[in-house]
């Protein structure tokens, strides 16, 4: 993980566009899993502001499981995205955790 990205305030806004474009559908403005899509997703969004993803510690696992996708479920994987965007939007999502 890059040094100080999670208290970068660059790094955050540049998640936030991220995130809005590409994730929000499914997990929600707030980041809590209630996207317009999550209707009958069997399993649904995963609600990132909760643990274990609302723990620093997980950082690294949530960038692991945005770029390889969850294997059985909606949540594809992100080859699109660079390793700093995927950082990035690491960055947005724990600022939202921890204001
Ligand atoms: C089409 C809907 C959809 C989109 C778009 C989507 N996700 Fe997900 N995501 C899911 C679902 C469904 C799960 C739950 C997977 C599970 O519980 O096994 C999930 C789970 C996750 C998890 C937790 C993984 C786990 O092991 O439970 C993270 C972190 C995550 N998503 C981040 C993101 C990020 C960041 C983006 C945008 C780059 C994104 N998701 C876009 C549907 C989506």
């Amino acid at each position: 993980m890059p040094a100080g990205l999670l208290t970068s305030r660059e790094a955050q806004q540049t998640g936030r566009v991220i995130y809005m474009a590409n994730c929000e559908i499914c997990h929600g403005v707030k980041g809590d899993g209630r996207g317009q899509r999550r209707e009958g997703m069997n399993p649904p969004p995963a609600d990132l502001m909760a643990p274990p993803w609302s723990d620093k510690s997980g950082a690294p696992r949530m960038y692991a499981v945005i770029q390889n996708g969850v294997r059985g479920s909606a949540m594809p994987s992100w080859p699109m995205l660079s390793d700093q965007q995927i950082w990035d939007i690491v960055a947005y999502l724990h600022s939202l955790n921890s204001p």
